[in-house]
This record gives C-alpha cells, structure tokens and sequence, in this order.
C-alpha cells in the first residue's frame, strides 16, 4: 500500500524563534492525537536542524525547500543536499513552480538536484504542475508529462522509490482557487498512467501522488478520497499548527 502523506511547505516565512514555536506545538498536538497519515514539515534551512532535532520522527518528517545542483565548494549562498541531510532531515522539495519561475530552475538543473538529492540519502517531493495558461489550452497532461521526463524518469525504478510526485496546478497555488476533486483527481490518474507506462504498474500502484494548491481543513477530505490522491502539499495552510492538523485529520 503506498504511503498516504500530508506535508507542508513553509516557503518564505517564520523567523527562527516563530518557526520553531509552531514546530512545536504540531509535535505536542500529533503526540497527543496520532495521525493517520505520514507527516512532514518542509521549512527553511535555517529552522532545519533545530526542527529535526525536536520532533518525533515517528510522526513528523521533516525536509528542506530547496538544494543546490552543485555537490560543494564556491557556490557562495548555497546549501547542498549533504548539508541538508547532515541536518537530521528526511525529504527536500524539488521543482516547486515558484523555482521554476522565479529562479530559472530548468528541467536539466532540476535533474541534477534529484541526482545529488537521492545520492545523499533524501526522499523528494517533486513538484510538477501547468500555468492556468496551460490549463486553458488543456496542456495539462503534456505539461506534467514533460516535466517528470526531464527530471526524474532518468532514474532508476529503485532510485524512483523515494520520490514524491506533487501535483500542484500553478493557477491553485495561493489563489484561494481549488482545482475540484474530479479535476485534481483526472490529472493524478493520469501522472499514474506516465509512471505505470514508465516503470510498470507496480511502481505506479506504490507512488505517492500529493495535491496541492489552496488545500485546507474544508476541501482536504473531498480531494484526499479520491483514489489516486494520496495526500497533499500544503502552503499557506501549515502555517497555524490547528490549520494543518484540520488537514491531517481529513484521513481520520
Ligand atoms: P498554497 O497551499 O498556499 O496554495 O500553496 C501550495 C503550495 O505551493 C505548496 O507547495
């Protein structure tokens, strides 16, 4: 059975002292109130090591937003993903559409993220998704398809295993505008098809598939039932421990 998880992605918010606050008030809450599902909080690198130090990695995973394409040396800024591993963490988020966007993130420096993500031992969550530009010239398939063929189907089907496919439509992020279940729940089988065709139908059948995009406590039990949502990735919604946990309780 593949993993049904709900994550959250912090992104660009949360100063150090606010950001370990609500890590720990999630880890009090899911002590005292198991969840049914995995769990991760993705936050900033530089809440990582004391976040990992002080929840339970029983119930909370925790991973970073972000590493570099390079191994190491003079890459003044960046943060590898040995450094992010050596922090305690499990996941990193990869192909997020804001880093796409925002800093030119092309489909060959993503692949080399994955590469050097997977050699040091994360999981990923690999974000994949159209613009509404897209979606209106009903590109969406062709869109997604491309983009895990430029940065993950190179792998092999043991590497495969510890992704994470989000499928996150970038016209849902942040806009209060849910794709609907049946719409997120057509792309998802999909995404499916691509790793069945890819990797054969037992990979496919034991792939995690997230949604994300302006999920919370309200629409989350309507997206999560359907069969090949297997959770969410979660933005402005992790970011209040109660907010999360409605989330996380829709697998209740
Ligand atoms: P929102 O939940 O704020 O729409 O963000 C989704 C997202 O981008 C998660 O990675």
């Amino acid at each position: 059975m593949r993993k049904k998880i709900v994550a959250g992605n912090w992104k660009m918010n949360k100063n150090l002292q606010e950001g370990i606050a609500l890590a720990q008030e999630l880890n009090e809450v899911l002590t005292a109130d198991k969840p049914n599902c995995g769990v991760v909080i993705c936050t900033p690198f530089i809440h990582l090591a004391k976040v990992a130090e002080l929840v339970d990695h029983s119930i909370i995973n925790v991973g970073a937003e972000n590493c570099a394409d390079k191994e190491k040396g003079a890459y003044t800024g960046e943060v590898s993903a040995e450094m992010v591993k050596s922090t305690g963490c499990e996941y990193v988020i990869l192909g997020h559409s804001e880093r796409r966007e925002y800093y030119h993130e092309t489909p060959e420096i993503l692949k080399a993220k994955v590469d050097l993500a997977l050699a040091n031992g994360l999981k990923i969550l690999f974000c994949i998704g159209e613009s509404l530009e897209q979606r209106e010239a009903n590109e969406q398939e062709a869109v997604c398809k491309a983009e895990l063929e430029g940065s993950v189907f190179h792998l092999s089907a043991e590497q495969f295993a510890n992704i994470v496919i989000a499928y996150e439509p970038i016209w849902a992020i942040g806009t209060g505008k849910t794709a609907t279940a049946d719409q997120a729940e057509e792309i998802h089988a999909y995404i499916r098809k691509c790793v069945a065709d890819k990797y054969g139908a037992q990979v496919a059948e034991d792939t995690t598939i997230l949604y994300g995009g302006s999920c919370k406590a309200s629409n989350a039990p309507e997206l999560f039932a359907k069969p090949d949502i297997d959770g969410g990735l979660i933005g402005g919604a992790s970011l209040k421990a109660a907010d999360f946990k409605g989330i996380i309780d829709a697998f209740k």
